[in-house]
C-alpha cells in the first residue's frame, strides 16, 4: 500500500468508528419512543454506513492535522461525523429531486420505502410514492438535524463548538442555494460557464471547504492558514463536482453504484452541457434541443446525447477546466502562512489527484 492509501484507510476506519457510535447512541435514543422509530434509524444507519468515500469527515481530520501535529482533541472524529451525515441528509433529498432509484449500489430511501408500502400496505402506485418521498424528506430533515447535534455534543470545547457550528450552517445553506440554482438553471437556457460555477461551488465546492475549515478551527489555525485551506477546498470541490458531472454521463453504473443517465434525462445543466452547445454544429445542437430533459427518452437516445459530448469536444473541454481547477487549488496550498505540515499538505495534493481520475 502507497502512504497515501495507507492514511486514508486509517482516516476513514476512524470515522467510520465515529459514525458508528454516534448512531448506535441515537438508536438507543429513539427506543423509548416505538418499535418502528428504532427500525427506521436502523435503515437510515444501513443507507449511511452502505458506502461512500467519507471525503468530507477525512477532510476535517486533514485539516486539524494540517496544523496541529498532535492529536489533542479527542472528540476529533465525533465532530468530523457531523459534515458526513450532512452530506447524507443531503442525498436522500437531492436523489428524490433527481428521482434517482440507486444510491452506492443499493435502493435510495424514497424507493426502498415506496416498495415496501406497496408489499406491506397496498399496490396503490401513488400512494406508495408519496410515502417514498416522506420518508425520504423526513430522513434528510434527521440527517442534516443529527449533523449538528454531532458537533453540538462533541464535547469540545464551548467556543470551538460555536465556530463549528457556524461553518456547519454557512456549508448547509449555500448547499440549499446551490441546489436551488440548479433546478432553476434547467430551465435557464443559455446559462453562462460563471453561473455554473458559482453552483457548484455553493452546491458541493463549500461542503469540502468547511470540513477543511472545522479541522483547521479546531486545531486553532491562522487567518492566513484558513484562507488557504479555503481556496484549496473550493477549487478543489469544484474539479470534483465536473468529474461527478462526467460520471453522471460516462461512468460505470456497477462501479458508482448510481444512474449515468439520470442527469440527461433531468435536463441537468453539467459542464458537459454547457461546453457542448459552445461547440457543437447546428445538427449536434439539435440533438440537445430534442432530448436533453426528456424523462421518457431511450437508451438509444441517451446514448446520443453522449455521442455529442464526445464529438463536440465537450468532454474533453471539461476536463480541461477540471485540470485547471485543481491545479489552483493545489497551488493555494502553499499560501499557508505558517506553512501547513508537509505530510498532511502531500496528502491534500495526493487526494485532489485522486478526487479527478475516480471512477467511482
Ligand atoms: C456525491 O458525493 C454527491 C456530490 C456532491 C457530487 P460523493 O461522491 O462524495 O458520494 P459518496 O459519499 O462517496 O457516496
Ligand atoms: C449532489 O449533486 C449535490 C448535493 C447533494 C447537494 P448531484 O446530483 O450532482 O450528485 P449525484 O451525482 O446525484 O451524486
Ligand atoms: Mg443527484
Amino acid at each position: 500500500m502507497t502512504d497515501f492509501e495507507d492514511v486514508w484507510t486509517r482516516e476513514a476506519k476512524f470515522v467510520n468508528m465515529a459514525l458508528n457510535e454516534f448512531l448506535d447512541m441515537k438508536i438507543e435514543q429513539v427506543r423509548k419512543l416505538s418499535k418502528i422509530h428504532v427500525q427506521y434509524y436502523e435503515n437510515v444507519k444501513e443507507y449511511i454506513m452502505r458506502g461512500g468515500k467519507r471525503l468530507r469527515p477525512v477532510l476535517v481530520a486533514t485539516g486539524y492535522k494540517a496544523i496541529q501535529k498532535r492529536l489533542t482533541e479527542k472528540h476529533l472524529y465525533r465532530a468530523a461525523c457531523s459534515v458526513e451525515i450532512l452530506h447524507n441528509g443531503s442525498l436522500l433529498h437531492d436523489d428524490l429531486i433527481d428521482h434517482d432509484e440507486t444510491r452506492r449500489g443499493g435502493p435510495t430511501v424514497h424507493a426502498l420505502y415506496r416498495e415496501w408500502h406497496k408489499k406491506e400496505i397496498d399496490d396503490d402506485e401513488k400512494r406508495a410514492a408519496d410515502f417514498g418521498m416522506t420518508m425520504a424528506i423526513l430522513g434528510g430533515d434527521s440527517l442534516i438535524n443529527l449533523g449538528a447535534q454531532a458537533i453540538s455534543e462533541s464535547h469540545m470545547d464551548p467556543k470551538i463548538t460555536v465556530k463549528c457550528l457556524k461553518l456547519y450552517e454557512d456549508a448547509f445553506q449555500d448547499l440549499v442555494d446551490g441546489v436551488l440554482l440548479e433546478m432553476m438553471m434547467v430551465y435557464e437556457e443559455n446559462p453562462t460557464p460563471e453561473t455554473y460555477l458559482e453552483m457548484i461551488r455553493m452546491k458541493t465546492a463549500v461542503l469540502f471547504e468547511k470540513s477543511l475549515l472545522i479541522g483547521a478551527a479546531i486545531a486553532e489555525a491562522s487567518d492566513s492558514q484558513l484562507s488557504s485551506l479555503s481556496e484549496f477546498g473550493i477549487k478543489v470541490g469544484q474539479a470534483f463536482q465536473i468529474q461527478d458531472d462526467i460520471l453522471g454521463t460516462f461512468g460505470d453504473e456497477e462501479v458508482t453504484g448510481k444512474p449515468a443517465d439520470g442527469d440527461i434525462r433531468e435536463g441537468k445543466k453539467t459542464m458537459l452541457v454547457l461546453e457542448a452547445y459552445r461547440r457543437s454544429s447546428v445538427e449536434q445542437k439539435a440533438v440537445l434541443d430534442k432530448l436533453l430533459g426528456n424523462p421518457d427518452m431511450s437508451d438509444k437516445d441517451v446514448d446520443k446525447v453522449r455521442t455529442v459530448f464526445k464529438e463536440s469536444g465537450a468532454l474533453e473541454a471539461a476536463k480541461e477546466k477540471m485540470d485547471s481547477l485543481l491545479e489552483q487549488g493545489q497551488k493555494a496550498l502553499d499560501k499557508a502562512n505558517p506553512p501547513l505540515r508537509p505530510k498532511s499538505k502531500d496528502f491534500l495534493l495526493t487526494l485532489s489527484n485522486f478526487l479527478v481520475q475516480r471512477t467511482y
